[in-house]
């Protein structure tokens, strides 16, 4: 297996969630969604270190009980997301690939990444995603539909992604430098016109957007420790 760097861009302030704390420190089962995070990631057996992104100006994550892990340095981060995971590549050493896996999904399975792991063998980065079921409609300003679009071979993008370091730096880089904005790093490396491979994952891998998310994730949470 070549060697890995794990990514988490926690330095989010979550607009959505309607929430004074940023929602990575919102609670699930007593502890910090970044801790059930944090924790998962650690659990699988090919991850042993995690370099945590966090707002220049975080006041929490010192006060978590994994604060003082050896296991974990802290990054500070950006203004977007892909600033913040530009910053935290930027941290790593003696990696070849890079996992990027946003803090705000605490219900992501081992099996999962597992399965994307494997890309690494044929040299081709990839990401979590999961098939799209409902009906798709585009609609205008108005919400009024303009379109159906064909749900066939569309997908919920998800994390974790995983690309070999120097592609996704270079891809990253030139992105900032043409100005085009990225939401996940999957569309960096598209902007550059390389192949990025689908692994389908959980439909349970869900990104704490909203607050009635949070409800949510705990359900899957206590699934997985049954
Ligand atoms: O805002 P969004 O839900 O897309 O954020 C996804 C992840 O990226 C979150 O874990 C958030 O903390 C992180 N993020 C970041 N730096 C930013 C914006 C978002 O690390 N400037």
């Amino acid at each position: 297996m070549s060697s890995i760097a794990v990514v988490v861009p926690a330095a989010g302030i979550g607009k959505r969630m309607q929430s004074e704390i940023p929602k990575q420190y919102l609670k699930l089962h007593g502890q910090t969604v970044l801790e059930h995070t944090l924790n998962q990631l650690i659990s699988h057996s090919n991850i042993a270190h995690i370099y945590v992104v966090l707002h220049p100006d975080d006041m929490l994550f010192s006060t978590l009980d994994i604060a003082d892990a050896d296991w974990i340095t802290t990054v500070p981060g950006g203004d977007e997301r892909s600033d913040s995971v530009m910053a935290g590549i930027l941290a790593t050493n003696h990696a070849d690939w890079i996992l990027v896996h946003d803090a705000a999904r605490p219900c992501v399975k081992l099996d999962d990444i597992t399965n994307l792991l494997k890309l690494s063998k044929d040299n081709t980065g990839g990401i979590l995603a999961a098939p799209v079921r409902d009906t798709m409609k585009r609609g205008d300003s108005q919400h009024v539909i303009k379109q159906t679009v064909c749900r066939e071979n569309l997908w919920h993008a998800q994390t974790p992604q995983f690309f070999p370091k120097q592609q996704l730096l270079t891809a990253l880089h030139s992105c900032q430098q043409a100005g085009i904005a990225v939401t996940d790093e999957a569309s960096a490396i598209e902007q550059m016109g390389g192949t990025v491979k689908l692994v389908e994952g959980c439909y349970s891998n869900i990104k704490i957007t909203h607050p009635e998310d949070l409800a949510l994730a705990e359900f899957y949470i206590n699934q997985q420790n049954r």
